[in-house]
């Protein structure tokens, strides 16, 4: 019988040293794959989890209070692309004089405007509306009840700014 053969002609003493060496390098070779691929699943589950809000926001310029009257609404774009509709409701020089809402319809995307002789904000797809806190009242969206997200303002110097993402939501 010569060491040429077929594994199961090669004496047993032989082959142990190979087989445990073999059996060694699988088994780390398949440790390193498992950390790696739970490492990966943490780090993703880690984004979701804890997206990197604190670097991700910015406060941007919109508009001085004194061009701004009652009533008046203006779409504004964020710099990651949100579209936002900004609506004056009172008159007392203070963030809260005014409510900024994403314009996008929770339903199915379409662009809500503000109806200031209705007191909403109407999407018109297919006629959903929202009060002017951004909550629900009529249609697709207050059978989900989606509200319209809202975005932080805040007043300096007479001037108003809202607080938005820098990239984009996926
Ligand atoms: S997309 Fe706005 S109600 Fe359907």
């Amino acid at each position: 019988m010569g060491l040429t053969g077929s594994p199961d002609e090669q004496p047993s003493e032989m082959l142990t040293p190979r087989r445990t060496w073999l059996s060694r390098m699988s088994s780390i070779v398949m440790g390193i794959g498992l950390t790696l691929g739970y490492g990966m699943f943490g780090t993703v589950l880690g984004w979701f989890l804890y997206p990197a809000r604190a670097s991700s926001r910015t406060w941007q310029f919109l508009t001085d209070l004194g061009s701004f009257a009652i009533g008046d609404s203006v779409t504004y774009e964020a710099p990651a692309g949100q579209k936002i509709v900004v609506t004056r409701l009172t008159d007392k020089g203070v963030p809260e004089d005014f409510i900024a809402l994403s314009s996008i319809c929770p339903h199915l995307g379409c662009q809500v405007h503000w109806e200031s002789n209705n007191d909403r904000f109407f999407c018109p797809c297919h006629n959903g509306a929202f009060d002017k806190a951004g909550q629900p009242v009529s249609g697709p969206p207050k059978d989900s009840n989606k509200p319209l997200p809202r975005y932080l303002l805040k007043v300096e110097n007479g001037l108003l700014f809202i607080e938005v993402p820098m990239e984009a939501l996926v």
